[in-house]
């Protein structure tokens, strides 16, 4: 069971905060396939809201059906912080969270996400500033720590705890690590033990039934599912299928291909044909990579001038195909 604040999260299945990925259009699309109980912003900056920077505050925008909905800042001045999490509040967010994971260089380089793991008074100042400034939950994710010489997740999650904090996710990886190596869910257990506030845990799920397996190893009360949702969007929906014994099913190349249609019936109420074009052309990658035949159709797709010639590459290629056999999806 998990609850942040008054808002309990059914089922615990989280979509992970993806930058160019987890606008609101592909939440949505999500949301409709289910199994997705909670979802969040892609990261937004502090900086660029106090700068009102249009494709900024566009990130604040999400549909009713998203609920309930975190909407996860980053910075590094409490000022900013606390004015970017009342704005925030302002757009409807259920939550707000902080991101304190974050590895970009651009990002740490000015003291914000993983940065701040390192430098606990500044963290504790802006999650206090944030605190006051909203009466919704306040949530923050996390990495295990810096490096491997200093994992302080427990430390981090403490003073997040005492500042107010409703809830922590831990993506259990260092930022050196970056998203190399294998996740460490032994660190999401110890969190688990040591704080008092639900903990989301995070961090190569990769098949549905890695889901039940990591809640219950490490004992946390919610999982979060990142870049599996690019290869198998059903992830979530099976995920909770599996977390209630019962069978799932994998999708059809045509089924894969709907969702992604779906995708840009939505996005085509307020996005440019260019901006779909690039967005699909990302997308259709994942969405081919374990089709046979598929570096023909990726060719294709990628030499698509315009929107319309990357959609009947696919649906030609489809009919060849015939729909082809249900794919192997990281289920199997
Ligand atoms: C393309 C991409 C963009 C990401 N953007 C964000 C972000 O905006 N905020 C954040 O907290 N984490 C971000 N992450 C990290 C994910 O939320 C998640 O912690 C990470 O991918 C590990 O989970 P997974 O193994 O299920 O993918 C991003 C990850 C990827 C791959």
């Amino acid at each position: 069971m998990l609850t942040i604040g008054s808002i309990s999260v059914d089922p615990p299945l989280v979509l992970a905060p993806m930058s160019g990925i987890t606008d609101s259009p592909f939440r949505r699309v999500l949301k409709e396939l289910g199994g997705c109980g909670l979802v969040f912003t892609e990261l937004i900056s502090s900086e660029a809201l106090f700068r009102r920077h249009p494709k900024t505050l566009e990130m604040l925008r999400f549909a009713e059906q998203e609920r309930p909905l975190g909407i996860q800042i980053f910075g590094a001045d409490p000022e900013r912080m606390a004015a970017a999490a009342k704005e925030a509040e302002q757009a409807g967010a259920d939550f707000v969270d902080i991101n304190l994971g974050c590895p970009v260089r651009k990002v740490v380089q000015t003291g914000a996400g993983a940065q701040l793991l390192r430098d606990l008074p500044a963290l504790a100042c802006i999650l206090a500033g944030v605190r006051r400034s909203v009466r919704i939950p306040v949530t923050a994710k996390i990495r295990a720590g810096w490096d491997a010489a200093s994992i302080n997740a427990v430390e981090v999650a403490r003073v997040a705890e005492e500042a107010g904090a409703a809830a922590v996710t831990l993506h259990a990886r260092t930022r050196h690590s970056g998203y190399a190596g294998k996740a460490d869910w032994r660190w999401i257990a110890d969190l688990r033990r040591a704080v008092g506030i639900p903990v989301i845990g995070n961090g190569d799920v990769q098949r549905p039934e890695d889901a039940r397996r990591m809640l219950e190893e490490t004992g946390c009360q919610g999982v979060m599912i990142g870049r599996a949702v690019l290869t198998n969007p059903w992830i979530l929906r099976q995920a909770w299928q599996a977390l209630r014994g019962e069978p799932y099913r994998n999708p059809t190349p045509r089924e894969r291909w709907q969702v992604f249609l779906r995708f840009l019936a939505i996005a085509r109420e307020d996005r440019s044909d260019r901006f779909l074009l690039d967005r699909l052309k990302k997308f259709s990658c994942y969405f081919t990579h374990e089709l046979p035949g598929s570096s023909r159709l990726r060719n294709l797709i990628q030499r698509s001038a315009r929107l319309d010639d990357l959609l009947r590459a696919v649906e030609d290629f489809l009919a060849q195909s015939g729909g082809g056999p249900a794919v192997r999806c990281p289920g199997d």
